[in-house]
């Protein structure tokens, strides 16, 4: 008599080049959280807050350092550049060599990798250690936001690399054309982050309006600094808030919004509180939130979170941020969307919202149901695992067969799946 052996929980090794906070950093968080029968296993290149944050919410963690002058080259410079671009990729290769051994002896199912960098040192990790790759993109891989070349390589290793490529939004999956095997999971908020519907908020007087976001070009904050001075002609006692700190070396932009808050003469109405672990906090003490990404958002999570806490968006259109706030053109608004990097149009839709704050609560009613029925996490674990589990079967799974015509062929990947005991 034969018997079948237990299954086992599926074993994920995830790669991050990064152990700072970043917008994927948080979303894996959220992920592993929410992960069932699943042992996920996390591989920084770095060591920093996200290893700490890992640790102390149960889940295995270990540091495999790259030198940091590779792990924090600019993707800019060396994308730009053939030859530097060469010169990292060998002297990044003996790392890569270490990692996949590394990988080898813990003897993951799938190797999942969670940024550019650890998308592109995975390939040649998850080759020696001999399992199935599944890059998670949650950058748009498009010129407007990366170098050229680098967006050629990676779209070119998208198609020809990894299993599957599960991307943050229907926006990034546009910008990598002619991969087969591709999911939209977009990043989903957890059960404690959801707050109180409009009509139940304390809404702050004076006014007061809020960009949560690390300070770098791609957030906008200097276009939102030139709206702020255009609102307060006409609503003087409004207060502004740009929340977060400036990461990966974009310190000069941020003085650049000082700077320009200086010269545009409302430093005393532009608060900068820097890094803020308690989001939540921040967006309840919010009367509208804004989202100022000059070029297309891959997804815009913080939009998301202020809906979900029932705060009025006001956001530029484009990229996931579309996505998120109009999902339907026909549908009654979520919030104002306006065209990126115009600053008279962000400041007239700010003032639009705070002169009428039924319509703003209104706004926001719907926002926040339409957010809470589309992204809450559990879905995005199940679609992630979904394509975890595929690829495994794919991998391994003895197929079932049906006679074709022409001899034997195999069934459609769903029927393999089904007989894969994981
Ligand atoms: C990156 C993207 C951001 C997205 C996040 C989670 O930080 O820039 O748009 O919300 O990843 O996918």
């Amino acid at each position: 008599m034969t018997t079948t052996p237990p299954a086992r929980p599926l074993r994920v090794a995830v790669l991050d080049h990064t152990a700072a906070l970043g917008g994927a950093e948080l979303a894996l968080v959220r992920l592993l959280d929410h992960l069932e029968d699943v042992e996920a296993h996390t591989v920084l290149f770095s060591d920093g807050p996200l290893a700490a944050t890992l640790r102390a919410r149960g889940h295995p963690v270990e540091i495999l350092l790259l030198a940091p002058a590779l792990a924090t080259t600019d993707r800019h410079a060396a994308g730009r550049s053939p030859l530097v671009a060469a010169r990292n990729a060998a002297r990044v290769l003996p790392f890569a060599i270490r990692l996949g051994r590394h990988l080898r002896r813990l003897n993951p199912d799938v190797v999942h990798t969670t940024s550019l960098k650890a998308d592109l040192i995975g390939i040649p990790a998850a080759w020696i250690a001999r399992r199935p790759l599944v890059w998670h993109v949650h950058d748009r891989v498009s010129p407007d936001y990366l170098p050229a070349p680098l967006v050629r390589l990676l779209r070119l290793l998208a198609r020809l690399v990894p299993r599957h490529v599960v991307v943050n939004s229907a926006a990034t999956a546009a910008t990598l054309p002619g991969v087969r095997r591709l999911t939209v999971a977009h990043p989903g908020f957890s059960a404690e982050q959801v707050g109180p519907a409009p009509a139940e908020r304390n809404l702050p007087e004076p006014p007061v309006v809020g960009l949560v976001g690390r300070i770098s070009p791609t957030k906008g904050q200097l276009v939102l600094v030139r709206a702020a001075a255009r609102v307060l002609r006409e609503r003087p006692a409004v207060r502004f808030r740009l929340i977060g700190d400036a990461l990966f070396g974009e310190e000069d932009y941020a003085a650049a919004v000082r700077r320009e808050a200086g010269a545009l003469g409302i430093a005393d109405r532009v608060e900068f509180p820097g890094f803020v672990a308690d989001v939540a906090a921040e967006l309840d003490a919010l009367t509208l939130c804004v989202h100022a990404s000059p070029t297309p958002e891959p997804f815009g999570q913080v939009v998301v979170e202020a809906m979900i806490r029932g705060v009025p968006v006001v956001a530029t259109r484009g990229g996931g941020v579309t996505e998120i706030v109009a999902p339907d053109d026909a549908g009654p608004p979520l919030g104002w969307l306006v065209p990126p990097g115009d600053d008279a149009a962000l400041a007239a839709a700010i003032v639009a919202a705070l002169t009428d704050p039924d319509e703003a609560r209104r706004r926001a009613g719907r926002a926040r149901e339409s957010a809470l029925r589309r992204f809450p996490v559990t879905r995005t674990a199940e679609a992630v695992s979904e394509v975890w589990r595929g690829v495994v079967c794919r991998g391994r799974c003895r197929r079932p067969r049906r006679r074709g015509r022409r001899g034997r062929r195999a069934e459609p990947v769903r029927r393999a799946r089904r007989t894969c005991r994981r």
